[in-house]
């Protein structure tokens, strides 16, 4: 490999190794929103889905908050030996640790009144045991926010929460909530910690949300609405999710949207990250794969609301606090604008319908707002079929970047280090915003896959003047309730795995660069066609660390013999400080697990080099990442 040091290329945008956010597998409630109770506001379409009750308990319907109207009301059993109460399931149990402590919120009316508020196991001991109980006192004739904090003394993946009425009397309760204290920044309604620090982990450049298909939703009227996820979270009206129901075998009926984490928490989150935001909206069309049928598109007449929606939130995002959305935003705790740069406008359509649709929201974003880059979508589709004609309908709306999704068996990766050699320099960029290869018929995170990934992104990299940005997905999946894999990081209730994905990513992430260097392997340019000799390759300069970046991928079942020079530098300067960062695993089928998380991490040893030459070897199916400083 000769890498010409003295021909710095391409910027590599600060955006090009990033993570896309969707509510699949249980990706927010029941993950990464860290609300423990299920149907807190008592409105999924059977009104006590995940919610038992025993003695004295009716709905009612005339609550606090006009989009949530339910509530319960517990009256006394009417025996002084029996109970009223009603026990909420979580999400497959609800998790709690030793020592933590965690918030019990209630909106709740009552004269004089007391609940008792317990984590139970009814389960594991063949009868019930309180864990932990508080008695809490409600004593207002209107409704009001109580709030008591439980500290469990064990640690226990499938507890319940249990709320009874002890005392003589009515009480009403409304939006019942447990969360942990301790929540990513120790936010009320926040972020589960350890979920929220593996996507920081990567050190993400972008982050799209809220999806993929459920932007979409089922049908129209289920497209996730922002405008209906910010404000208060009381009052934010409970959406269904089009992830409900993927195969036969894989259906969750109580699978829906609380939007108690939105777009005000999703800004949020970027922020956090330090990446940039790129929301999604939808262009007037259901899921393709749901329903296509040409009643279920809006018409192009009458996209006037959608398109209203999408400029709105460019203003909920940067608007001044003097303005509508820009005033929301700020009353939310965020008076800063989020300085949001990119929008996304529909996802995977690949029908003509699309184009004409994306045309009048590309019109009305360039007037209001000329500096937002907005993002179209292209294929390839399921059977990895590009659409030949939709690149050209970009290139004619004049989208600044086109989304492109890649869900591909090995052989697709293994041949596609060189999809983008050859993409036109002139028309928009590419956002390949879905990747994961599906290897050998089995859709999960073995090894093999995330070497595969690895080699395709040098074919990304190499080619950073027209690749901007590149996130894997789906990101999360609860290991009991996923309906797609594979995925970035799986969870339980107490515990998570980052995949050796993840550590694709993050290698990527952490080693991104500023510039791309030329690089030829047997003196001719490096292709990603195959690799050479199964070899892939590709190389950086990062300006801050005034580092030389070389990423190798071996994707046979041989060692190989590497001789890396830097060319083009002074004779007396010789580079310093070698790292060697390398991934590999002897199973090509092995991958990492919530019982054996560290099976398959990277491996960092310190190299010397020569003369500005490096020689070594390459062990079989490895990554390796050989990082000099001038
Ligand atoms: O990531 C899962 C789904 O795959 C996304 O929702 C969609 O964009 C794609 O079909």
């Amino acid at each position: 490999l000769t890498v010409q040091t003295n021909k710095i290329g391409a910027e590599i945008q600060p955006t090009m190794y990033g993570h896309f956010f969707e509510d699949i597998n249980f990706g927010a409630d029941g993950g990464l929103y860290a609300e423990l109770v299920k149907n807190r506001s008592f409105e999924f379409p059977q009104n006590l889905m995940g919610w038992d009750t025993f003695g004295n308990v009716t709905l009612q319907d005339d609550g606090p908050f006009e989009r949530n109207p339910h509530y319960v009301r517990l009256a006394a059993p009417g025996h002084p030996h029996k109970r009223t109460g009603i026990e909420n399931e979580g999400f497959f149990g609800i998790g709690i640790k030793s020592g933590e402590p965690y918030r019990f919120t209630v909106w709740a009316r009552g004269e004089n009144q007391k609940i008792r508020v317990e984590l139970i196991d009814n389960a594991s001991m063949g009868e019930t045991q309180v864990i932990t109980a508080k008695d809490l006192n409600i004593n207002s004739k209107e409704w009001k926010k109580y709030q008591v904090v439980l500290t469990p003394n064990v640690t226990f993946a499938k507890a319940h929460l249990r709320i009874f009425l002890d005392s003589p009397g009515t009480v009403d309760l409304e939006h019942v909530s447990l969360f942990p204290v301790n929540t990513w920044k120790n936010r009320e309604n926040g972020l589960r910690k350890d979920l929220v620090q593996a996507l920081a982990d990567t050190k993400p450049g972008v982050f799209r949300f809220p999806g993929g298909c459920i932007v979409e939703g089922t049908d129209i009227d289920d497209r996730y609405q922002w405008k209906n996820s910010v404000g208060p979270v009381e009052n934010r009206p409970l959406n269904s999710n089009r992830w409900e129901y993927t195969f036969p075998h894989r259906f969750y009926p109580d699978y829906f949207q609380s939007y108690g984490m939105g777009f005000f928490e999703l800004f949020l989150l970027a922020e956090d990250l330090g990446a940039e935001p790129l929301p999604v909206v939808n262009c007037g069309l259901a899921c393709q794969y749901q329903n296509n049928s040409p009643e279920a598109h809006v018409k192009v007449e009458d996209l006037g609301s959608y398109i209203q929606d999408a400029l709105d939130l460019i203003e909920f995002a940067n608007g001044d606090t003097n303005t509508k959305w820009g005033k929301l935003r700020a009353d939310m705790g965020h008076p800063d604008p989020f300085n949001l740069k990119f929008i996304g406008v529909g996802n995977e359509q690949w029908g003509p319908e699309y184009p004409e649709r994306l045309k009048p929201f590309v019109e009305a974003i360039r007037k209001a707002y000329p500096d937002i880059k907005i993002i179209g979508s292209s294929g390839p589709n399921s059977e990895g079929k590009d659409f030949d004609y939709l690149w050209p309908e970009m290139k004619k709306l004049k989208v600044d970047l086109v989304d492109e999704h890649f869900y591909r068996p090995e052989d697709w990766f293994l041949k596609s280090g060189s999809r983008y050699d050859n993409y036109d320099r002139k028309g928009p960029k590419v956002f390949a915003g879905e990747y994961a290869c599906h290897g050998r018929g089995k859709k999960w995170n073995h090894f093999h896959a995330s070497l595969l990934e690895a080699a395709f992104l040098t074919g990304v990299e190499r080619n950073a003047d027209v690749v901007h940005m590149a996130t894997y997905a789906p990101l999360l999946a609860h290991v009991e309730g996923w309906q797609w894999r594979p995925d970035l990081i799986w969870f339980d209730n107490l515990r998570s795995v980052r995949t050796c994905s993840w550590y694709v990513q993050s290698i990527y992430g952490h080693n991104a660069g500023s510039n791309v260097v030329p690089l030829t392997m047997d003196k001719k340019p490096v292709s990603g066609q195959e690799g050479q000799n199964g070899l892939f390759a590709s190389a950086v300069w990062d300006e801050p660390t005034q580092s030389y970046i070389v990423k190798v991928v071996n994707t046979s079942d041989k060692a190989q013999q590497l001789n890396v020079e830097f060319a083009g530098m002074k004779k007396s300067f010789q580079l310093t400080d070698g790292k060697c960062i390398t991934l590999h695993c002897d199973n090509p089928d092995a991958e990492n697990t919530l019982d054996e998380p560290d099976r398959i991490v990277p491996k960092e040893t310190s190299i010397g080099i020569e003369g500005n030459t490096l020689d070594t070897q390459i062990g079989p199916m490895t990554f390796a990442v050989y990082k000099f400083v001038k």
